[in-house]
């Protein structure tokens, strides 16, 4: 049987960590609870210890604790430690390597993968010391999942929600579920495009999009991860090359098109990359203001995923991408037959998700559209490297 510790923060979603100890245990998940001072203000001891059929610890200093179980046991003794509701606080306190309670102290010694569903005001969660903090957190290998959105107890309205307890319970899931084969992609070659592309205008100036190319990177990890050898194909980004991925960077999306040419053949290639539509013929020298206007004459740039869809070394499964702000669906389906894809990862992005680190994403392939729940862009990642790996064994 899996467990895990489940450390309940402080704040009025503390109400919803008794709904997530009943369905962790209906899923046959032991869990035992922490609670911090503040979540003591918001539910009681009594009421985890009855849905967990546990003891709940409270206290560094409880001796009794200690002696019959030390907090860095308690630390370890779980598959995964959850912070549910995580508050602002807690995830300050978890970035800067504070132990000055159970809960923190227990953060700090434990060994295992640690997930936090944050909770909190929505300026709390948008101050950039919260952002900082969750960004350091990510980079330390902790799953920080995103808030709901909606009203709040406070009167306002954003986001800043805990996620709903069976959402929690799907990553709870996710991060139990043993490390898939890693052998799964071995010997295959995939290609990967990311980021944006950058047509110059002059030597100062140039076109392009908002595309962070996290999303795409993320992918091309997640591949190597499964054994997969990995061509990225990346337009201008300020992010880390993921481990195990062979990284060739382009500008504009002439130069992205000659990169994946050259990097064929490949049995999998996934086109993430936003493209520009568009580039113009760019002037050796910087262009006077009142020289723009004449000079912005849009030529049309290459489709690489329908040149690739169309063309005689067409890899085996092709994958593109449809970033849309309206028809979602409709508008992925006429481009996977358009540029002859095998599979379209349509996805909404009239809100934050280009640039942001979650999305929600419809698969839409020949036997119809699956709608994947809003995740962590790693999760996305994750799972439709799986999928490739499947398609493909
Ligand atoms: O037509 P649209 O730009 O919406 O199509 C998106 C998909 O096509 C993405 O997979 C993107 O990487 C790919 N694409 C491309 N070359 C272009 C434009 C888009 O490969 N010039």
């Amino acid at each position: 049987m899996k467990r895990i510790l489940l450390i309940v923060g402080g704040g009025i979603a503390a109400y919803k960590a008794c709904e997530l100890i009943r369905l962790c245990r209906k899923a046959g998940i032991a869990v035992r609870c922490v609670l911090t001072d503040g979540g003591a203000h918001f539910v009681t001891p009594m009421t985890l210890a009855a849905l967990s059929e546990a003891p709940v610890h409270t206290s560094l200093w409880d001796l009794k604790d200690e002696a019959e179980m030390g907090h860095i046991q308690l630390s370890r003794e779980a598959d995964l430690v959850v912070v549910a509701p995580a508050t602002a606080d807690l995830l300050a306190k978890m970035a800067a390597g504070m132990a000055d309670d159970l809960a923190t102290t227990l953060l700090l010694a434990t060994d295992k993968p640690v997930l936090a569903a944050p909770a909190m005001n929505v300026r709390m969660w948008q101050h950039a010391a919260t952002t900082r903090n969750v960004a350091q957190l990510r980079r330390d290998g902790v799953t920080v999942l995103e808030p709901d959105e909606g009203a709040m107890a406070c009167g306002e309205y954003g986001p800043g929600r805990l996620p709903e307890p069976a959402a929690i319970l799907a990553a709870i899931e996710r991060a139990l579920a043993p490390e898939p084969e890693p052998a799964l992609l071995a010997g295959r070659h995939v290609l990967v495009t990311a980021g944006p592309t950058q047509e110059a205008i002059d030597p100062v100036r140039y076109i392009a999009n908002r595309s962070s190319g996290r999303q795409g990177y993320a992918i091309a990890g997640a591949l190597a991860k499964l054994g997969a050898r990995v061509t990225l194909v990346s337009g201008p980004t300020a992010l880390p090359t993921p481990q195990g991925v062979t990284r060739v960077d382009v500008e504009s999306a002439q130069q992205m098109a000659d990169a994946v040419e050259a990097a064929l053949p490949a049995d999998a290639a996934v086109m993430v990359a936003a493209v520009a539509d568009w580039r113009v013929n760019a002037a050796p020298r910087k262009l006077a203001k009142g020289d723009m206007e004449s000079r912005l004459e849009l030529v049309p740039n290459p489709d690489i995923l329908a040149t690739l869809g169309h063309g005689p070394r067409r890899p085996g499964l092709l994958i593109g991408f449809a970033a849309e702000t309206h028809d979602v669906l409709a508008h992925a389906a006429e481009k996977r037959a358009r540029k002859g894809a095998d599979w379209i990862v349509a996805n909404d992005v009239s809100g934050d998700v280009m640039g942001g680190t979650a999305n929600a994403v419809h698969l839409v392939t020949a036997n119809g559209v699956e709608s994947w729940e809003r995740m962590d862009k790693e999760v996305v990642a994750q799972r439709l490297a799986e999928r490739i790996a499947h398609a493909l064994a």
